[in-house]
């Protein structure tokens, strides 16, 4: 069968506030993005993935949003939006947009109303709880930014239940009015054109009926764990029910052609969990439930092979794998292993079968920024100090002030290493990472094995990962060493490299001298 644009395809997740400013706001915006797409297209992607672009007071940047269905003002407006898209389209891409579902913003009109009073229409439409008789919130459980997930509301004497911010209000999934509220918000973007959406914690939206205690988490210890993990989140998370509500939300998207939902699952290494969310042949759920496991595994070879094999062996006969290195919540891969192996983890990603998520600015091998607990913007490094800002700094262009990404203050500072690390020098360098990068999507799109071949894991020596691609009786092997230490591996034939992590080899070998750090994508050759 054919491969949909979403399996044979890369897609590039783009942080807007940090893309390109085209108005000297020191915010990236929409007109700013639409500047770029000649160079997301010589970089040889096929979609783009905006993290949420809506109308936000900007509690999380954009997870909290007050409007599903207009832009947020700094950002652009629907004009702006339709001009992107046509400008995506007209270059043969792919837009995906950020859906949040799970939970509104406090200045979204449906929590103003339902807020107002007991016995307004949209009361129902958050979750409201009494006190407990002492007065403490209706029961143990704790957001995921600090503190508990009930704030008291002095107007009706109720407490609402949000994960995350008070400033973020859960909504309640059990009414049907909510479902065709947010169903039409898709429809909206999805009339106009959008061609997918990576939907927010999908797994979190429905919560235990009788909202009982969440138990204690046995591991964690007081002072030295993150707060919010003292209770294990069993009534709070991945709920019965939950799938009957993906399979309502997945028939949306159906209503359209080729479009695709993404989805934002617990970050876990258990194969089973993710392979859980794509549903069945007659009650289909999320084409791509994210796979994190790379950002959590230990950077070991024999890790990441079993990992990669189980999960393999885990997907249902239609399901499409994918694999994440890097988004808006964690910390860049450079930063976590190294440049020399990010490099690795580059050509893991674009020649595993599945569909790669590039985090931008990962292609230029940018690293967390340091950013003095003072200038946190971050609700969750203000709350508990674990500040995702390090990782959503502006984009580098080139080796102009601020990187030519904007004209004014930039919203976070940049790197200090921007005049070196920046699209315009590394494309005059033909080894820079993002050279490195360019060659690797241009290897995996025009090489049929690296997007629709099969897989298979090969036995090789400690450290290293080896495995082939297959399609058409065309194989390539793809040998990746992990450690900084040379490695040699026999092939089971001849073969001849084609690409090198190091971006200076292309012999034709029998025994394969790996050095160290390096990867190296093989043709067999009979
Ligand atoms: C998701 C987003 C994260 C956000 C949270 C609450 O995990 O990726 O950035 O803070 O949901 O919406």
């Amino acid at each position: 069968m054919a491969q949909a644009w979403w399996q044979r395809g890369v897609v590039y997740q783009i942080y807007p506030r940090s893309f390109m400013d085209s108005n000297g706001d020191g915010l990236g915006d929409l007109r700013g993005i639409a500047s770029k797409l000649d160079y997301l297209k010589w970089l040889g992607l096929d979609a783009l993935w905006l993290s949420p672009i809506f109308p936000s007071p900007m509690a999380d940047f954009g997870y909290d949003v007050s409007n599903y269905v207009d832009i947020y003002p700094p950002f652009g407006n629907l004009d702006d939006f339709d001009h992107l898209l046509a400008a995506v389209h007209q270059r043969d891409l792919k837009l995906i947009l950020d859906l949040v579902p799970n939970h509104t913003s406090n200045h979204h009109e449906w929590f103003i109303e339902s807020r107002s009073s007991r016995d307004n229409p949209k009361r129902d439409w958050y979750i409201w709880r009494d006190a407990q008789p002492d007065g403490s919130p209706p029961n143990n459980w704790l957001s995921y930014f600090g503190g508990p997930s009930w704030t008291w509301d002095e107007t009706t004497g109720q407490y609402y239940l949000h994960s995350f911010l008070a400033e973020q209000p859960d909504l309640n999934y059990r009414n049907p009015e909510v479902k065709k509220a947010i169903a039409d918000s898709i429809r909206f973007w999805l009339k106009r054109g959008v061609d997918g959406f990576r939907v927010d914690v999908i797994d979190r939206m429905i919560k235990d009926e009788q909202l009982r205690d969440n138990p204690l988490n046995p591991d964690w210890v007081e002072g030295r764990d993150n707060p919010t993990w003292k209770y294990l989140r069993v009534y709070s998370e991945n709920q019965p029910g939950v799938h009957d509500l993906i399979q309502e939300l997945r028939q949306v998207f159906e209503e359209f052609k080729d479009r695709v939902m993404i989805g934002e699952i617990a970050y876990s290494t258990d194969p089973t969990l993710i392979t859980g969310f794509y549903g069945t042949d007659e009650a289909p759920e999320i084409h791509l439930p994210f796979n994190f496991a790379l950002l959590m595994l230990p950077w070991q070879a024999e890790a990441v092979r079993s990992f990669v094999d189980l999960y393999e062996a885990s997907l249902p006969a239609d399901g499409w794998a994918n694999y994440v290195l890097g988004n808006h919540d964690q910390m860049r891969i450079g930063t976590r292993i190294g440049l020399e192996q990010a490099r690795v983890a580059a050509m893991l990603i674009l020649t595993l079968r599945g569909t790669p998520f590039i985090y931008y600015g990962e292609e230029l091998g940018l690293r967390d920024v340091d950013i003095p607990p003072h200038l946190y913007q971050d609700p969750q490094g203000i709350n508990l100090g674990i500040s995702r800002d390090p990782q959503r700094t502006p984009m580098h262009w080139d080796n102009s002030p601020n990187a030519g990404f904007t004209t004014g203050e930039p919203w976070l500072p940049l790197s200090p290493d921007y005049p070196v690390l920046n699209v315009v020098s590394e494309q005059a360098d033909p080894t820079s990472m993002l050279m490195f990068y360019h060659t690797l999507l241009g290897l995996r799109r025009y090489t049929p094995a690296l997007h629709a071949g099969s897989y298979r894991s090969v036995e090789s020596p400690e450290g290293t990962f080896v495995y082939v691609r297959e399609h058409a009786g065309k194989q390539y092997l793809i040998a990746l060493n992990f450690w900084n230490v040379g490695r040699a591996l026999t092939l089971p034939g001849r073969g001849k490299v084609i690409l090198s992590t190091h971006m200076d080899r292309g012999d034709a070998v029998a025994e394969l001298h790996l050095r160290a750090n390096e990867g190296v994508v093989v043709e067999l050759i009979g």
